[in-house]
């Protein structure tokens, strides 16, 4: 497994950031998948500031979203459209068409399943995914034991995604539902980048790259794909022992 520990947060960061912007270099034209969250928030700056440097045109990918809240919309501050729209698609001036997000708000899940879908497959699969990590181990919205076949997939929330969720929102909101590109899409990405930082994802980074993959914790899985690199800062890979090579 490819993990890499960064001394904090901001170098973390910075480092995703030159590993991206060099992915995109090497791969115009590809297909993009952010995560929304947090963790990615400095790493969108960086990208940004590499963009008004010079170092990678942003506006070479296209972008599809990774999961949203179904019931909400960019009007909900903290819904995944809004966060990628007001902290990168919009400040990183990518045009309106190389985009393609989740609509929470549409009429019809199974619709809105394969409306992304048929994008995704348009565009021969993800190129680049980057990924986080929530607190039970979910990736996008693939919840512990949550493991539907399918390009994209509904989920049930699970209790401890509806209360964290309130770092988002401010409030509990009355969401049950996320709609996100299934483990079969994340499966087949050329790349994927996994973020995990802070003091707080310490346990669940311990579950995600030291214990046996299983379905109760999604991100374990990703230790089978040989294309996914892991980023972590000090705070995170506190338990990791010995299979980081890095004194934090
Ligand atoms: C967000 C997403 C989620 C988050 C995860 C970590 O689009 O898909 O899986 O990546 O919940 O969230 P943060 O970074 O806020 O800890």
């Amino acid at each position: 497994m490819d993990i890499r520990v960064f001394d904090n947060h901001d170098e973390l960061s910075r480092n995703a950031a030159i590993f991206i912007a060099e992915h995109m270099n090497q791969n115009p034209g590809g297909l993009t998948c952010f995560a929304a969250g947090n963790t990615p928030l400095r790493t969108f700056q960086e990208l940004i500031k590499l963009q008004s440097q010079g170092k990678v045109d942003l506006s070479s990918s296209y972008y599809v979203s990774l999961d949203e809240w179904w019931g909400i919309g960019y009007e909900t501050k903290g819904s995944c459209v809004q966060v990628m729209t007001d902290t990168f698609y919009k400040p990183a001036g990518i045009p309106s068409d190389r985009i393609k997000v989740f609509n929470g708000l549409a009429d019809s899940i199974e619709e809105e399943k394969e409306r992304i879908a048929s994008y995704i497959r348009a565009h021969g699969g993800i190129d680049l995914l980057l990924l986080g990590v929530g607190m039970n181990g979910h990736i996008g919205f693939i919840e512990p034991n949550q493991f539907k076949p399918g390009a994209c997939v509904d989920v049930p929330l699970s209790d401890v995604t509806k209360q964290v969720s309130v770092k988002y929102f401010g409030k509990q909101l009355n969401l049950q539902t996320g709609i996100t590109i299934g483990y079969d899409t994340i499966k087949a990405a050329k790349k994927i980048l996994v973020l995990i930082s802070g003091e707080e994802k310490a346990e669940i980074a311990k579950k995600t790259l030291i214990d046996a993959p299983c379905e109760e914790i999604p991100s374990s899985m990703l230790q089978k794909h040989e294309n996914a690199v892991f980023f972590l800062d000090c705070k995170a890979a506190r338990l990791l022992g010995n299979i980081v090579n890095k004194n934090c």
